[in-house]
């Protein structure tokens, strides 16, 4: 299992053991971080699930398809190099040390 840091709206940090195979949404969710809505339910949609990743694992991650980038890039709190939708990051192994801050709400 995988740890994977999650700070919350409040900037309180956690590690949390993410379960692979699952998005890191549903992770987030499944460790009760109640500022992640997810409303969409993972369909891509609402970008209610808005993420920064660290910036020295941006790069790492696998690359947002067209659809992920058009929601993000419209939110008002997009930041470039940083902004994903955790609905669409499936966790796999490897991922240990990934930090991302849940971003505020669109
Ligand atoms: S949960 Fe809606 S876009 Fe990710």
């Amino acid at each position: 299992m995988p740890k994977i840091a999650i700070t919350n709206l409040a900037g309180d940090t956690r590690t949390i053991d993410a379960e692979t195979g699952l998005s890191l949404m549903e992770n987030i969710r499944n460790n009760d971080f109640d500022d992640l809505q997810a409303l969409c339910g993972g369909c891509c949609s609402c970008c209610t699930c808005h993420v920064y990743v660290d910036t020295d694992w941006y790069g790492k991650l696998p690359t947002p398809q067209d659809d992920e980038s058009d929601l993000v890039e419209d939110s008002e709190h997009f930041r470039d190099g940083e902004s994903r939708l955790s609905c669409q990051i499936e966790v796999t192994d490897g991922m240990t040390g990934l930090h991302v801050t849940i971003a505020p709400e669109v």
